[in-house]
């Protein structure tokens, strides 16, 4: 059976300042993924094909640099456009927006950052991505946390409403085996 990873890039230089969005380079830590990267895939894997994933955003392309698999960038991966909110962290947003702010935690789902993006519109723009997903065999996705949330949420079937709070840690490889009804999931 064919599997799909999911790894969120490694640690990034805004991950460390908590700032959101951006297109920062790796943190040391993020390097260290990055080079632990190959093994643990080759371990899962062995010599079977496989085919990797990242988006256009530096940590993802980075965090895949030491894969020697055939790669793929979609625009279509890019993590989700905070708009005028791109690189602040969440304080300032609190501070620079608090009807915002209390917005989003009232609906996460639904809240549309000005300028940017909700969840709602991610997922729309992920279909293609799981369009082709379904077509093809193994898949490495090295991604963000939004946008992997919404993969990992179409996968198992959850609620729109807890799409938002899936916990999809950094360092860490999900690997899904789809079967007939629902995904087997090993971390
Ligand atoms: O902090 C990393 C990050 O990927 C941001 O770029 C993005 O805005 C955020 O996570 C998404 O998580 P949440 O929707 O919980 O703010």
């Amino acid at each position: 059976p064919r599997s799909i990873f999911f790894s969120r890039h490694g640690e990034s230089q805004y991950n460390v300042e908590g700032k959101i969005g951006g297109d920062s380079e790796l943190s040391e830590r993020g390097q260290k993924y990055a080079r632990a990267l190959p093994a643990l895939i080759m371990d899962n894997i062995g010599d079977a094909p496989l085919t990797v994933w990242t988006s256009t955003l530096q940590r993802t392309i980075l965090t895949a640099q030491h894969l020697s698999y055939n790669k793929l960038t979609w625009k279509s991966l890019d993590e989700l456009d905070a708009g005028v909110c791109d690189g602040m962290t969440y304080e300032e947003i609190e501070q620079a927006y608090p009807d915002d702010f209390a917005h989003r935690d009232e609906d996460k789902f639904n809240y549309r950052y000005r300028g940017g993006e909700s969840y709602r519109d991610v997922v729309v723009r992920l279909e293609p991505v799981i369009m082709e997903l379904e077509r093809q065999e193994n898949i490495l996705i090295i991604g963000h946390q939004a946008i992997l949330r919404c993969l990992y949420a179409y996968f198992h079937n959850l609620p729109q409403a807890d799409l938002p709070y899936i916990k999809i840690p950094l360092h860490t490889v999900i690997k899904l085996t789809p079967k007939a009804y629902g995904c087997d999931e090993e971390r």
